[in-house]
This record gives C-alpha cells, structure tokens and sequence, in this order.
C-alpha cells in the first residue's frame, strides 16, 4: 500500500513507478541503442568519418547507464559542459545532502529518476562532437506524424474551413472543441501508446465528440471564462508543449483559433532543450512539422496552414521559447526560486496551458496526492498566472475528483491511472 502524501517513487514495487523504472526505461535505452547499431553506415555517411567511434563509445555509456539503473547505482554528475549541467549538479548535490546518501533509481522520487535517465541519455551524446546535436528518438517523431496525416488532414481542412468562412460561428462551441482536440492529442505520446493510438483513428472530430464521460475534471467552462475575460493590455497567452507529431498540430491548430477569434494576439509556445520522453517537443521539430505540412500535396489544406503559421511566427505572433527549466528535474512549485526570470516572463500571461501528462506531474509534484485532494492545492503556490492543463492521465496521480468518483472508475477499470484513457482538465483562476 503506498502511503498518501509521500512521493510516487520505484521504491512502491506494486506502482507504476516501479513498472516503469524496472521494464519501461531499460526498453527506452535499449531502443536508442538498437537505432544507433541499426543506423550506423547512415550516420557515418552523414556525420563522416569521425563519428564512427563515437556511435561506439554513446552504445558502451548508455549500456553502462541501463546497467546503473537495473542494478540500483547511484545517480551520477554530469560532466559535459551544458548549460544546464550546474543546475542539474546542484539538484543532485542537494539532495544528497539532505537525504545524507547519495540518490538511486530505486529508491526515490520518481519524476526525478524519470528526468535524470533523459538527461543522462542526452549526456551521451553531449560528450562527443560530431554527434554533439543528434536526436536519437527524431525519427519516431516523424514517422508518428507521418502516421497520423489522416488525422491531421481531417483536423486542418475543418480549421480552415472555420476561419474562411463568412457566416458567423459559435466562438464558445469553437473554442472548446479545439480545446478537446487538444486534450486528446495528448493520448498520442510515443513513451505509451507509441502513437498507435491516432494513427488508428480517421476522424478525430467524430471521435472527440464520444469522450466527454472519460473527462474526471473538466473544468472547461472556467478555461472559456479565462479566455474570454476582457483586459486592457497585451492578450498573451502560453503554450508548454507537450508531444510532437498529431498533438503538436492539434495545439497548433487551438493558438490559430484563439488569435483569429481575438482572444489572443501573442501566443508563446515553449519547448524542450534536449529529447525528452522520447516524444517532446524541441524547435527542430516544431519547424519541421510546419514545413513537412507544406510539402503534402495531396493534403492543400496543409500547406495553406503552414503559410500561415510560417506568417505568425514572422510577425511575432506567435513565439517559440526554449528554458532549460523544462529539462530540470524541479517540479514546478520551484520555479520561483530556481527560474524566477521564467516565473515572472509570465506574469500578464492570461493562460498558461500546460500539456500532458509529465506536466501534470510537475505541476502537482508527484505527490500521492488523495484524490479528492484540491488541484489548487496540490500546485503548492506555484500562480504565476491563471493556468489549465491539459492531460489524459498516465500516471498515479491526480486530484480534483469527487468523493467516491475514483472508486468507481477503479471498478469499471483497473487501469484507469495508467493508460491515457481517462483525463483531466484541471483550471486555476487567480
Ligand atoms: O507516466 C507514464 C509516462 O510515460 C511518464 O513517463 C510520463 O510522465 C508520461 O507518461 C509521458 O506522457 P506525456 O507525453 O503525456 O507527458
Ligand atoms: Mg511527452
């Protein structure tokens, strides 16, 4: 039984924590290896000569990192010279420190460990220098959005649709059900449902529509509100990413809608600094989806967006901002402290829509909060601005729900916490 209030962690052996430091991330690891060994003449084609050695050299560290992490080692500092890697020390010395030993896989805080193995994998290839940039997990970003162009074609050709036409929408209606599509898209992160979920589907609209019920917290009526609240002043609003591929243009698709309808006229989206849970988001892939959508002639809708988004980020409209404070291991009542520049940057911000479900952890701490517990909170003082996140629930912890509302899920379905089918969209209005 895992106590409330403690931190989920991989010492609960009955936990998702446990499943997913035991099983999950050694597959993760083993998979960038199997990409490396599989890819190797390509590379050296492309990275010449020089990187033969080094694809070498990243397969013997992350072998040694998989064996650290299944024989319990301690965590380890990092060594290459990135400009997160004092912040990422300092975190490891600290706790240290305060725990009086050093910190092991199995033994504590799970969003910890779980960004740590990330940054450790990025760590390898920070250490070399023809590999220095590589993403080991971009070609399952893009195959995942190839994978999901049925989808996507159907989502551009209806927003589209919307903003060019002459008669007069239901901008309530609109709004929220860009904001599902959105929330959904979520279900599609590579880590869980390596994206399968999506590329099943043919007409999310018609799919979005059936799921109202699996919606625990839905506080959509108070994200309208925000949004529609009228203020002087810059109407800004931000985006924390979350997955590429079909999420990202289903978030893409939402910034469009808020600005043509004037609920917004700057939209900041942020983004990872280095790959993260093998799905997130970084500005390569933010520009490439946009790009890759202008290349699909079959699909003119597609690149009829791209222009236009290509037009936002040219005027300022839209923004794309990359903290390192994404790719700490912090959760987000630290921001304050540890980021303050970032903290403040939102202040004035009228929303911060937060996505998926690793920022949910963040946001609530990777508490084994009660699940009755309040959403407010469970944010421990972290307000910088009203803020909702939007996030299909893989992982145990969530709060906002009624009494007896988590009993009952539990009894239709074991699984509820882990799969992505249920979610939660939690608001906070200052
Ligand atoms: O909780 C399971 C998990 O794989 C975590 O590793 C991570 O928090 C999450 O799912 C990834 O999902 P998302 O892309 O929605 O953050
Ligand atoms: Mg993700």
């Amino acid at each position: 039984v895992t106590p409330w209030n403690e931190y989920l962690s991989a010492k609960y052996k009955r936990s998702f924590a446990y499943h997913t430091v035991r099983n999950r991330l050694p597959v993760t690891v083993t998979q960038v290896i199997d990409h490396l060994s599989r890819s190797k003449e390509a590379l050296v084609q492309t990275y010449g000569e020089g990187s033969r050695e080094e694809i070498k050299q990243i397969i013997g560290y992350l072998s040694k990192l998989k064996n650290e992490m299944q024989t319990n080692k301690p965590l380890i500092s990092l060594e290459a010279n990135e400009v997160d890697a004092s912040d990422w020390n300092n975190f490891l010395n600290t706790t240290e420190e305060r725990l009086g030993r050093p910190l092991l896989w199995f033994a504590d805080v799970w969003l910890h460990i779980e960004c740590y193995l990330y940054r450790r994998i990025r760590e390898s290839f920070a250490l070399t220098k023809h590999l220095n940039q590589y993403d080991p997990f971009r070609h399952q970003k893009e195959e995942a959005f190839t994978g999901s162009l049925q989808a996507i074609s159907v989502v551009g050709s209806y927003l589209l649709k919307l903003i060019e036409s002459d008669a007069k929408i239901d901008t309530e209606q609109c709004v929220l059900q860009f904001l599902k599509l959105s929330l959904w898209g979520n279900r599609c992160d590579l880590s869980i449902s390596g994206g399968k979920d999506i590329s099943q589907v043919e007409n999310p609209l018609d799919m979005i529509s059936t799921l109202d019920e699996l919606i625990l917290v839905n506080d959509l009526q108070k994200v309208w509100s925000a949004l529609n609240s009228t203020s002087s002043g810059p109407k800004i609003i931000d985006i924390i990413f979350d997955n590429s591929g079909y999420e990202l243009f289903s978030d893409l698709c939402l910034a469009h809608l808020l600005v043509k309808l004037g609920l917004a006229n700057k939209i900041r989206f942020h983004g990872k600094r280095v790959p993260w849970f093998i799905s997130d988001v970084m500005e390569h892939d933010f520009h490439w989806l946009i790009q890759e959508m202008a290349n699909q002639t079959r699909a003119p809708c597609l690149s009829k967006l791209s222009t236009m988004w290509k037009d936002f980020l040219s005027s300022g409209t839209w923004t794309y901002l990359t903290e390192s404070f994404w790719t700490l291991p912090y959760s987000y009542d630290a921001m304050k402290q540890i980021d303050p520049e970032l903290y403040n940057s939102f202040e004035g911000s009228k929303l911060l829509i937060f996505k998926g479900d690793l920022n949910y952890r963040k946001l609530v701490g990777d508490v084994f909060w009660p699940h009755t517990e309040k959403f407010s909170v469970a944010l421990r003082g972290f307000e910088p601005a009203p803020l909702v996140t939007l996030r299909t629930i893989k992982a145990d912890v969530v709060v906002g729900l009624q009494p007896g509302q988590a009993e009952k899920v539990a009894q239709k379905d074991t699984d509820w916490l882990v799969t992505g089918k249920y979610a939660v969209v939690s608001c906070l209005v200052k």
